[in-house]
């Protein structure tokens, strides 16, 4: 049997994603800077590209204002990538080739990646699941029964799709108990954004943190992500590292470290994403009779429980004819029934509202 298993919510997103006639509220990203909104934070930023597409000096630039921007402590380091998938890609290579690693601890649903990789590299895959009977969280007993089996862990917090948040305080319970048995955590924290999640970086040498600025920056398309973890591993990681891509490009070096000298303040997306969530949570209450949300904890997803005895795939042909787009739960892997979407809400209010209208008027 193939090891080379489909990527159900990209191939979804190949076929949906680019129709304007939808209001899309199948992204987990949030919503993205407009052009002009981004000359007005860098201005001239063109003047910064180097005069030679050569290859870019990442330790000139990027490399520090990362260090910088997540305070970087010695004894860890920050290693720039294409995006979060590049730092999964890294990450489980690396976990395989130079870490030897048999089994991981993997959550379900889930983003699609972890998952993908593991198949690829035949490591043994220990699924552990967020479950709509505790209401959408994980079993924490069963994360500790598998930190203390696993060579590996991987937890996505905050979760997409449930847009459920663990405990720090649990979180590091869990890094202890693999560090004891040095083994490794990795926290894929891409929702993770300063004022509403604290970041598990530089806890231990065990930990590694995969970021980047896609989701909770606005800024999906520049294709920035890093890992943060224990110097120790880093030539490792860059070994795989220069079998996959060699290096962000020269655009997204020179853009990326202007944007991350002024993150914080200038591309955080945390105030629209939380407005956002305080509306889509009082929809939910006004329409508790017909549908039903995972509590949305952090993130910028949920997953979204259609009460009726409509099988998925009507609804979804529903939607699409009332002009609203979101991922069928089957791109997680979820059941037919009940139906579940996942449903994203890190975009413009006002699209936002539209779109919740649109459900309502297709489920009614
Ligand atoms: C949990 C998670 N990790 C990683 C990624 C990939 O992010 P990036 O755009 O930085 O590659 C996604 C994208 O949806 C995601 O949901």
């Amino acid at each position: 049997m193939s090891r080379l298993i489909s990527f159900a919510l990209e191939d979804f997103f190949d076929e949906y994603e680019h129709r304007s006639d939808l209001i899309n509220l199948a992204s987990s990203d949030s919503q993205p800077w407009e052009r002009r909104e981004f000359d007005a934070r860098l201005g001239d930023w063109t003047t910064a590209l180097p005069g030679t597409l050569a290859y870019p000096d990442l330790r000139a630039g990027l490399i520090p204002a990362l260090e910088k921007a997540f305070r970087t402590p010695a004894g860890f380091s920050a290693l720039p990538t294409a995006g979060a998938q590049e730092s999964i890609a890294i990450v489980m290579h690396w976990l395989a080739a130079a870490k030897k690693v048999e089994s991981i601890g993997l959550p379900v649903p889930a983003y699609g990646t972890f998952l993908g990789l593991a198949n690829m590299l035949n490591l043994g895959i220990r699924s552990y699941a967020y479950t709509a009977s505790l209401n959408w969280r994980p079993d924490i007993s069963e994360l500790r029964h598998l930190a203390k089996e696993c060579d590996a862990l991987v937890v996505i917090n905050p979760h997409n799709p449930t847009g459920h948040k663990i405990a720090t305080d649990e979180l590091l319970h869990l890094a202890q108990i693999l560090l004891t048995r040095g083994k490794t955590i990795v926290v894929d924290e891409v929702f993770v954004v300063a004022e509403e999640s604290e970041s598990l970086a530089y806890a231990a040498e065990n930990v590694i943190v995969i970021g980047s600025l896609s989701k909770m920056y606005g800024l999906p398309g520049l294709r920035l992500g890093w890992i943060l973890a224990a110097t120790q591993d880093f030539q490792e990681f860059r070994t795989v590292q220069q079998y996959l891509t060699l290096s962000p490009s020269v655009f997204t070096v020179t853009i990326g470290t202007l944007v991350l000298e002024r993150l914080f303040d200038e591309f955080t997306r945390v105030n629209l994403v939380k407005q956002n969530r305080t509306f889509l949570q009082a929809w939910a209450a006004t329409h508790a009779d017909i549908v039903s949300i995972s509590p949305p904890m952090a993130g910028t997803t949920v997953i979204l429980e259609i009460r009726n005895d409509r099988r998925e795939q009507e609804l979804f042909d529903a939607f699409l004819a009332t002009g609203v787009l979101l991922v069928p739960g089957r791109s997680f892997g979820l059941p037919d029934r009940p139906p579940r979407f996942r449903l994203g809400y890190g975009m413009k209010a006002e699209v936002l509202d539209q779109g919740l209208r649109r459900i309502i008027t297709a489920i009614k």
